[in-house]
C-alpha cells in the first residue's frame, strides 16, 4: 500500500499496534530515512506504551513499558531494536531478546537476515520511498540550501509480508501477502 505523509505512516502503524500481541516479531526494512522509526512510533501509540521512541543510537535495545493509563492497559510492552551495526545472528543473540520475546512486541529495524531465528512467525514490513515520488525540488542557484527536506512529506510504499502461523490470517487492517496461502 502507499502512504503519502509521515502522519499516514504513523496512523497505519498505530492501527496495527492496536491488534499486536505479546510474542509478535516485526522486521522493518528500508533505506535511511524511509520511516522505520516513524512507523515504530505509531506502533507505540497503538500499543499504548511509554513515549520517547527514537532512532536508537548507541543503545541497541530500548524497552517501552505498556502504560496503565494508555489505550491497552496490561497489554504488551514494546521492545525496539536497531540491528544496523550488528552483523550476525550471534551478535543478535547477545542482546537476550528471548527474555522479552514471549510477552512483548519486538520490533527490529534492519532486522532482515538477522533475527528470523528468534521466532517461528514474523511480520516483515518494507518501507521505501515510492518510485515516481517527486522528491525534494532541486535547489535553484542562489537558494539557501535547506537541509531539512527530510521532514517534508513524501509518498512511501509499505509492503507487509507475514511468515508463520501467527500471520496465516492477516489482521484485516493489513494487506498482508501470506506466502503460505499463496496469495
Ligand atoms: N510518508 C512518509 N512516511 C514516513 N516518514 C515520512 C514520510 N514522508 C516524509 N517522512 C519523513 O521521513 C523521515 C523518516 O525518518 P525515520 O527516522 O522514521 O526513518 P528511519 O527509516 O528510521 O531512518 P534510519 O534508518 O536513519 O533509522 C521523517 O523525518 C519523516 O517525517
Ligand atoms: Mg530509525
Amino acid at each position: 500500500m502507499t502512504v503519502t505523509t509521515a502522519e499516514q505512516t504513523h496512523a497505519l502503524a498505530a492501527a496495527l499496534g492496536e491488534v499486536l500481541e505479546g510474542g509478535d516479531l516485526l522486521v522493518l526494512t528500508g533505506e535511511l530515512g524511509a520511516g522505520k522509526t516513524t512507523f515504530t512510533q505509531g506502533l507505540g501509540e497503538g500499543l499504548g506504551v511509554r513515549a520517547g521512541i527514537i532512532s536508537p543510537t548507541f543503545v541497541l535495545v530500548r524497552i517501552h513499558p505498556n502504560l496503565a493509563d494508555g489505550p491497552r492497559p496490561g497489554g504488551p510492552d514494546l521492545v525496539h531494536v536497531d540491528a544496523y551495526r550488528l552483523d550476525s545472528s550471534a551478535e543478535i543473540d547477545d542482546l537476550d531478546l528471548e527474555n522479552t520475546m514471549d510477552t512483548a512486541v519486538t520490533v527490529v529495524e534492519w532486522g532482515r537476515d538477522r533475527v528470523e531465528h528468534l521466532s517461528d512467525s514474523r511480520l516483515e514490513v518494507d518501507l521505501h520511498r515510492a518510485v515516481g515520488g517527486e522528491g525534494p525540488a532541486p535547489a535553484a542557484a542562489g537558494d539557501v540550501l535547506d537541509f531539512d527536506t527530510d521532514d517534508d512529506d513524501e509518498p512511501r510504499t509499505i509492503v507487509f509480508r507475514g511468515f508463520g502461523p501467527r500471520w496465516a490470517a492477516a489482521p484485516h487492517i493489513l494487506d498482508v501477502t501470506s506466502p503460505e496461502k499463496g496469495n
